[in-house]
């Protein structure tokens, strides 16, 4: 009986390790490391190997971080003898943490799944065993590969929280939870009752309703990339409006999940007569042609969004492009509680001063932008009134003054324009 040696790691021990890696696995105790760390680790930070002849038969593997060090990787193959009756796995670690030690570490720390019941090599080392801890880990949305696209495309991940931010809208959110975030998230479960995971749909909406909201809020709320594609900007592009379209479509398709986005898209897709012809309409018919592409490949959503939906070229509308046309309405009383509520000043809030109820009810039709300019008027007046008399401790905004501004706010939305969109929710709505 041989025994086995411990050198430095080399190149050619990667079989090895992962020969070590896939029986630690097979032995229910899968290293909580992934391979391609421990890998990473060997070739850059701190790995020392036992050897048997010119077989590996144990391995550790650390990395630092800053002052602490983990052991990321630590294995014996207890099928050889030689190993299972030595030391050689205390000797192991001694060794790497020699190999650590001009790193001049504070501690060295290892986390092993609880399953992996032996720990005298640890224990023989001077390691000792901490209790009542726990390990929680999230698996990141965006995969490192796929941030240059995702940079080239100007695109990002959307923070979390964004859909329990919108504020009402509780007959929209559902519709949106039920038909598009769900069979989305969970395919599995579309998949069990046939249903068919959209993979475009249309907002529509007057102005200031909420649809770029809303857009945002399903990207984050299924954790993909949020991609906003900008028709006009792409007009200078030197492969032409078409060209550069298509080309950023194909770069779409290399992102694992994204929400693509385009906004105003009446601009590209209003019907196609028009003179003089906008040098936009050129590109309804390449959109056209991408979006069937498009519905081809899983695990992306486009959303178009248009405040005049009556303006868009039918071809455009039709069944087979887009699964949804959603209308998004004016902001309901919900969604304008959230909406006043952020946009009063935080003493004036905390102290309770404003009678908010009776804000969103003085404001029914109007747009979030409505509330926002109402808003900054009660400010502004409450301000020049404190400049007037110092000395009053708490000088507002109140409820009054709030109710005077809304009072002065030309509302956005036109009783006509409001009218008009009943009439498209009945003639082109789709849910
Ligand atoms: N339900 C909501 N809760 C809270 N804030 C909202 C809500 N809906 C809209 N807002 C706010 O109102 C503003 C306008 O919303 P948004 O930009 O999404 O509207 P839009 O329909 O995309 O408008 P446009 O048609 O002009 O593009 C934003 O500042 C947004 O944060
Ligand atoms: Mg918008």
């Amino acid at each position: 009986m041989t025994t086995p040696h411990i050198r430095d790691f080399h190149p050619d021990d990667l079989d090895g390790i992962l020969h070590l890696w896939e029986q630690a696995k097979a032995d229910g105790t899968e290293p909580v490391y992934a391979l391609s760390e421990v890998i990473a680790s060997c070739q850059i930070d701190h790995a020392v190997v036992a050897v048997d002849g010119d077989r590996v038969v144990g391995a550790a593997v650390g990395r630092a971080a800053h002052a602490q060090g983990w052991i990321v990787f630590f294995a014996t193959d207890r099928s050889v003898p030689a190993v299972r009756d030595s030391d050689l796995g205390a000797r192991m670690l001694a060794a790497l943490e020699r190999h650590m030690a001009p790193l001049g570490l504070a501690k060295l720390s290892a986390l092993m799944p609880e399953s992996q019941t032996r720990l005298d090599d640890f224990e023989a080392q001077g390691f000792e065993l901490k209790k009542n801890l726990r390990y929680v880990e999230r698996e990141l949305p965006v995969q490192r590969e796929e941030l240059v696209v995702l940079r080239e495309l100007g695109g990002r991940l959307l923070s979390r929280g964004l859909w329990e931010a919108v504020g009402g809208m509780q007959n929209e959110k559902e519709m949106l939870e039920l038909r598009l975030v769900t069979p989305l998230a969970r395919p599995d479960l579309a998949e069990r009752f046939g249903v068919v995971p959209p993979r475009a749909v249309m907002l529509f909406g007057p102005p200031g309703t909420g649809k770029t909201t809303f857009a945002k809020a399903i990207a984050s709320r299924l954790e993909w990339s949020f991609v906003e594609v900008f028709p006009s900007r792409l007009a200078g592009d030197p492969k032409g409006l078409a060209g550069a379209l298509r080309e950023t479509f194909q770069k779409i398709s290399e992102l694992e999940h994204a929400v693509v986005f385009i906004d105003e898209v009446e601009e590209i897709a209003s019907h196609r007569q028009g003179e003089p012809p906008s040098p936009l309409q050129g590109v309804t018919n390449e959109l056209l042609k991408l979006i069937p592409e498009f519905r081809e490949q899983s695990g992306r959503l486009l959303i178009c969004a248009t405040n005049f939906i009556r303006s868009l070229d039918t071809a455009f509308l039709r069944h087979g492009r887009f699964d949804y046309v959603v209308p998004i309405g004016l902001p309901d009383t919900g969604a304008r509680r959230a909406i006043w509520s952020g946009y009063l000043p935080t003493d004036v809030a905390a102290a309770g001063l404003v009678d908010v109820d009776a804000l969103v009810a003085h404001t029914d039709g109007f747009t979030p932008a409505d509330i926002e300019f109402a808003a900054r008027k009660a400010s502004q007046a409450a301000l020049e009134r404190a400049l007037h008399s110092p000395t009053a401790e708490i000088a507002g905004p109140f409820t009054a003054d709030y109710l005077e501004a809304v009072r002065s706010t030309r509302r956005t939305v036109s009783d006509e324009v409001a009218s008009e969109f009943l009439e498209d929710i009945d003639r082109i709505a789709r849910l």
